[in-house]
């Protein structure tokens, strides 16, 4: 695994009509991770997917990768790339073999049946080798793109939105075909508005927002250092007060008193604990239970102290 496979420095993009997409980016991503890029619609993510893929230029700063220069080795920088786009524009009166392995052509690829073949049946897409693009369901083309992101054995695998407008049985099965790919060392960058999908599969994730990257952490760090559970209690109309024996930890009570919450620091029996103390205390509720704080109310959160 090489550290900082893609490096990212200082990077901006201003489209011809003077629009900042991106705004002096620095990011690293290491050689076979997942790594997720969120943020609303229009925040740059499929602009800085573009720009690392070559199909668009950025205005200032520096892109390697694999310790080459973007802009002295374009040419070889995409033979290691292969690119889902967010798009589905394909030929519809080709059949999915043909597209496939004209793919791998345009790549200057000795011709490879075999690996063609394989690359189907790991997407499913076997028993419709010979249908034409145009008899495909919405899913079953998205998986050929992602064959002929693939067609020519590349080292990274960019997916622009993956997963809009694909089931959840498909969401899943694409993240098998993700998890396939890592394991054989492909290092993959996705965008998505699912948050549940970054929460699922990346190893790291960034948050952008207006052309800027404002965070990045590893996932589980990240749930970890932001995303604190609650235990959350329901109050009966009788509750009056606080007892004393709780000022020990930190909680908050809701303006109506009609629920109380600890803020959970992941220690060693704090629940337990937290719990007996109310026991001790004759504190009535009338019902309890623990809210985990997911990567979506964490990005929401983000989200709203960026407008502030
Ligand atoms: N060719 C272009 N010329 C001018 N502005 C552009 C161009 N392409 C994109 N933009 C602008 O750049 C910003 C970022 O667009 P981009 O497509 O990168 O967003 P995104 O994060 O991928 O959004 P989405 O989630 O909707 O796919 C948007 O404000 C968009 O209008
Ligand atoms: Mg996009």
């Amino acid at each position: 695994m090489k550290k900082n496979f893609i490096q990212i420095k200082k990077v901006s993009k201003i489209y011809k009509n003077k629009f900042a997409a991106l705004k002096n980016v620095d990011l690293n991503i290491q050689e076979g991770e997942i790594f997720a890029l969120l943020g609303p619609n229009g925040a740059g993510k499929s602009t800085l997917i573009n720009v690392l893929c070559g199909i668009t230029y950025h205005s200032k700063g520096d892109i390697f990768i694999d310790g080459i220069d973007l802009t002295k080795n374009r040419k070889k920088i995409k033979s290691l790339i292969g690119l889902v786009p967010q798009e589905l524009h394909l030929e519809a009166f080709e059949t999915v073999f043909d597209n496939v392995n004209y793919s791998r052509g345009l790549w200057g690829k000795k011709k490879d049946n075999n690996y063609i073949l394989n690359l189907l049946k790991k997407l499913n897409l076997d028993d419709k080798k010979n249908n034409l693009l145009m008899q495909l369901s919405g899913g079953m083309k998205r998986r050929v793109l992602i064959a002929k992101a693939l067609s020519h054995n590349p080292r990274i695998l960019f997916l622009d939105e993956p997963s809009a407008g694909v089931d959840i049985e498909l969401r899943k099965e694409m993240w098998d075909i993700i998890y396939t790919l890592k394991k054989e060392g492909v290092t993959i960058i996705l965008t998505t508005h699912y948050i549940e999908e970054a929460e699922e599969i990346a190893d790291r994730v960034a948050f952008i927002n207006n052309g800027e990257i404002i965070l990045v952490e590893d996932k589980n760090v990240l749930l970890n250092k932001l995303g604190n559970n609650k235990l959350v209690f329901t109050l009966d109309n009788s509750f009056k007060k606080v007892p004393a024996v709780l000022n020990k930890y930190s909680y908050k009570i809701s303006k109506n008193k009609s629920c109380i919450e600890f803020f959970l620091s992941k220690e060693k029996n704090e629940v337990s604990d937290i719990l007996l103390s109310i026991k001790k205390s004759k504190m009535d509720y009338l019902d309890f239970n623990i809210e985990k704080r997911s990567l979506e109310s964490i990005f929401v959160d983000f989200i709203k102290k960026e407008k502030k």
